[in-house]
């Protein structure tokens, strides 16, 4: 399907794949600095978010990925360099495995490599009972404590707000369509050792979702990555710690 997306700046190519149940917008804080460094910053929205509306019950991960591809041909992009924070990085991993020569190099940012246990399944699907009742409240309810760092929850109320408000433009289709998508994602194990471009692994210090042991295994198994791990942060790194992650981030695009 036809993605939207927002492009800023015209320099490389530099994807950046949000996280669920977020948007493009997730981005706010990276772009100026990325197309002021003199990238062309590419936000698309995945299918089922923010303006690309799509009305499945299940969007699958690998079909993100294929969105991606074909968004990358209407621009008449051949290689690019993406990141991907959370359900964004399930997305690359996917791109990487089916379209390997469309990568120069990955950012990987809270994510993880494996598929869903039982447990983490049977969560999901007990989330999308929740959905079904109540809506976008549910999400909230039921995810957000999770993903944000005790210093985020405590400092910064206005981020809090904002991320409530992402939450509450998503559609519960979209989202339930996304967590059936996530909760059959294949496991990206095997790729791990096949990655041969540079990468940059980013996580918040406090993430519970995609914790820092996720980011080790990474770190000892892909070779030529670099792990950068963001203070005072939870699962959104790039949120709560804009200033942190931007460093981060500009210290690995300036290797490359
Ligand atoms: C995300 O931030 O994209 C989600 O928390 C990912 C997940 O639920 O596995």
């Amino acid at each position: 399907m036809r993605l939207f997306y927002e492009q800023t700046g015209s320099g490389k190519p530099l994807v950046l794949l949000h996280a669920f149940p977020l948007s493009g917008k997730m981005w706010k804080p990276q772009i100026a600095k990325l197309s002021e460094a003199g990238f062309g910053v590419i936000t698309p929205d995945l299918r089922g978010f923010g303006e690309s509306h799509n009305f499945s019950d299940l969007n699958s991960i690998e079909d993100m990925a294929k969105d991606i591809a074909g968004l990358l041909e209407d621009l008449e992009i051949e290689k690019a360099v993406f990141c991907g924070l959370s359900m964004g990085g399930y997305v690359l991993f996917n791109f990487f495995r089916l379209f390997p020569e469309k990568v120069s190099a990955l950012i990987f940012c809270d994510t993880n490599f494996a598929a869903d246990s039982e447990e983490k399944r049977k969560g999901r699907f007990e989330l999308i009972e929740k959905i079904e009742k109540d809506g976008s409240k549910a999400l909230i309810e039921n995810m957000l404590p999770d993903l944000i760092s005790e210093f985020t929850g405590e400092n910064q109320p206005h981020l809090v707000i904002e991320i409530e408000k992402m939450f509450s433009d998503t559609t519960s289709q979209a989202a339930i369509a996304a967590l059936r998508g996530m909760a059959e994602r294949l496991d990206h194990t095997e790729i791990l050792k096949k990655i041969n471009v540079p990468t940059a692994l980013i996580f918040g210090a406090e993430d519970k979702i995609t914790n820092l042991e996720t980011a080790e295994k990474m770190h000892a198994l892909i070779s030529n990555s670099r792990l950068y791990i963001i203070k005072n942060a939870g699962h959104y790194s790039n949120l709560e710690q804009p200033a942190q992650f931007n460093a981060s981030l500009s210290e690995f695009l300036e290797t490359l």
